[in-house]
């Protein structure tokens, strides 16, 4: 059997950086991120697929500056819609599998209960109009397809919730955090290996089942207790600052670009099409704190 060759952008991101690993024994990666292949150059992403000739091209990479993208719409654009469109324009030409990522923000948090894959988009920000583009491009694209829609990445390193909290826990003696957004805060790890899972099966029949599926830790909690969890099961938690820890309201804290109050993603079809549930967040939080 001779295995895939797998195309990787975004091999520095929190989530690329671990499907790099845990891809690696499905087939002979290509991991690039921008130093190698600038995806807002579309002459630069198709002399990559001319040079890699994958059969599987996996596309972590994106503009993730959520407030930063209100003001450089154009350029999230060309990250986050038009380059996953000529790289599964690229996929289709070579019947390659497009494997994409997306996010809960492509919803306006009106809901009450977990989004389904079928329910309305209504991005509210820049950065969530940009990814519902994503998503429509490698949909029309032709390619085999699957988008996975994730939520609230973190990890230990790149740049994320985690990290800021220790960092400001270590520097400051109170902290406001806010309480009135839900969702649900996911390991880039737990992402990387349940994605290699999937695709693990598309090594002995090729998927056929093209389209979005949400792919979030399961339970959910607000920011603020999602920090205390944080505070709590930190290792170093002996040594920090920080004292109070206040929950305040989304009117208290603002921002350039407006998140949705409610992103908690419904995983059942995951689960059903693919076997796959990722644990809830509070055992993925602790298994991330002990590495
Ligand atoms: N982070 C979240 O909370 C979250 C939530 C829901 C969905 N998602 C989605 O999940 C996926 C993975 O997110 P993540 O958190 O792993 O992202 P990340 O850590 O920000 O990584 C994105 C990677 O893309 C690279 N990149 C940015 N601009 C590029 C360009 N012009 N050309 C080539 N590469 C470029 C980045 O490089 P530089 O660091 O050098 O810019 C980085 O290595 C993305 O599709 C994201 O939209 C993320």
């Amino acid at each position: 059997m001779t295995l895939p060759r797998i195309l990787l952008t975004g091999k520095n991101g929190q989530v690329g950086f671990e499907l790099c690993r845990t891809l690696s024994p499905l087939g002979t990666i290509t991991a690039v991120d921008v130093e190698d292949c600038d995806l807002t150059d579309p002459a630069a992403i198709e002399r990559l697929v001319d040079e890699v000739r994958p059969d599987m091209i996996v596309n972590p990479a994106a503009y993730t500056a959520v407030d930063r993208a209100e003001s450089e719409k154009e350029i999230a654009h060309a990250i986050n819609a038009t380059a996953p469109g000529i790289l599964a324009a690229a996929a289709a030409r070579r019947d390659a599998l497009m494997v994409h990522f997306s996010t809960d923000y492509v919803f306006d948090g009106s809901g009450t209960a977990p989004y389904r894959e079928s329910d309305p988009t209504n991005p509210v920000s820049a950065y969530g109009a940009t990814k519902l583009a994503g998503e429509k491009a490698v949909q029309q694209s032709g390619a085999r397809h699957l988008i996975f829609r994730l939520s609230w990445v973190y990890g230990t390193r790149g740049a994320n919730f985690l990290l800021t909290m220790q960092r400001l826990a270590n520097e400051r003696e109170e902290l406001n955090i806010v309480n009135d957004q839900i969702g649900s805060p996911t390991w880039c790890r737990t992402i990387a290996e349940s994605v290699a899972l999937i695709l693990a099966q598309n090594q002995k029949a090729p998927i056929t089942q093209n389209g979005i599926y949400h792919m979030s830790a399961a339970s959910q909690t607000s920011w603020y207790d999602f920090a205390k969890s944080i505070f709590d099961l930190s290792p170093d938690k002996n040594k920090f600052k920080l004292k109070a820890v206040n929950p305040i309201p989304t009117s208290a804290y603002p921002t350039p670009a407006k998140r949705p109050a409610y992103s908690v993603l419904s995983n059942d079809s995951l689960t059903h099409t693919f076997g796959i549930r990722l644990p809830d967040w509070q055992t993925q939080l602790k298994q991330a704190l002990e590495i």
